[in-house]
């Protein structure tokens, strides 16, 4: 056999590309379920997300993954496409702006304003928790100077439930902790090589939950919050979505609370039921306070 008959061999063995029609109903599947939108320029790198659940399931056509869904096996096999599809870039202390007003400014106003002893946060697709977790930290050194009698509930979702498996165990890698200040990272991790494992007393903090941001449902089966964090994930959502998504989390805003998306996203066009507020260098978006402000 020459080496050019291995070639061939090999690749008739693997799944053929992904067809328009196959790419079309795939899309609509995963928008239907997710919300996410796959553009026209994105066929290729749904084609490299799906083809590794092929591999996985020994499957040689797009089209017979997609029977696959279409059929009774649709409900073991979702969640996995959703783990295959969803892009979950993330890291500690990833917008020091945003974490900056909420130390200095949203939950000193939130606590003393509003007059909560109890202040509930939420991040919605926190990915694998380092979101949350950093909160839980500048939160930690927060209540040693002030607010010391304060409860705060921490709570992260996503729709992934691989990197909310990940987010439980509290274990990164040392990219994801590149912009973690030293003394946070020789206080709250334990090393081990190049792995961070944070203190069980921080991951005992934030409780993880599975939740699908465009089903208002489960949206409205949780409890309200006066912060909420939904950064990088409007992104993957078009215009109606995002309305829709915004909206369920007007619906789990207290009155007066909080929430802040990317750094680099903006609700201009997608809402006016809250108001931007500016801090030193970010804008979070405010619910009215039904009492006004005080
Ligand atoms: C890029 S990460 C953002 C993580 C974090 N918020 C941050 O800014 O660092 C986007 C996350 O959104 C999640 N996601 C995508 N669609 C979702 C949906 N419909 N409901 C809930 N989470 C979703 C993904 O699984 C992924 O973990």
């Amino acid at each position: 056999m020459s080496i050019l008959d291995n070639v061939v061999s090999s690749s008739a063995a693997e799944a053929s590309g992904l067809s328009q029609q196959a790419f079309n109903e795939l899309r609509a599947l995963i928008y239907d379920h997710t919300g996410i939108y796959f553009r026209d320029n994105k066929q290729y790198l749904l084609e490299s997300q799906v083809g590794r659940r092929l591999k996985a399931l020994n499957l040689t056509s797009y089209e017979s993954y997609i029977e696959l869904l279409q059929n009774g096996r649709r409900h073991s096999e979702l969640p996995a496409l959703v783990n295959a599809i969803t892009i979950n870039e993330t890291f500690f202390f990833r917008h020091p702006k945003q974490y900056e007003a909420i130390v200095n400014d949203v939950l000193p106003a939130l606590i003393t304003k509003h007059n909560r002893s109890r202040v509930r946060i939420w991040s919605a697709a926190c990915s694998t928790g380092d979101e949350p977790y950093t909160l839980a930290l500048l939160i930690n050194e927060m209540k040693r100077r002030r607010f010391s009698k304060v409860q705060f509930d921490i709570v992260g979702t996503d729709i992934n439930t691989a990197v909310l498996d990940k987010a439980r165990k509290g274990t990164y890698g040392s990219y994801a902790v590149r912009n973690t200040p030293d003394r946070f990272l020789n206080k709250y991790f334990r090393a081990e090589g190049n792995r961070y494992t944070l203190r069980r007393d921080v991951t005992d903090r934030v409780r993880f939950k599975h939740l699908n941001l465009t089903d208002p449902s489960a949206v409205r089966g949780l409890r309200a919050f006066d912060l909420i964090l939904c950064a990088n994930v409007l992104i993957y959502f078009d215009r109606d979505t995002k309305q829709a998504v915004i909206s369920n989390l007007y619906e789990r805003l207290r009155p007066g609370g909080y929430l802040f998306v990317g750094t680099s996203e903006t609700l201009h066009g997608v809402t006016r039921a809250l108001q931007p507020v500016r801090f030193n260098n970010t804008i979070a978006y405010q619910k009215e306070d039904r009492h006004g402000p005080k």
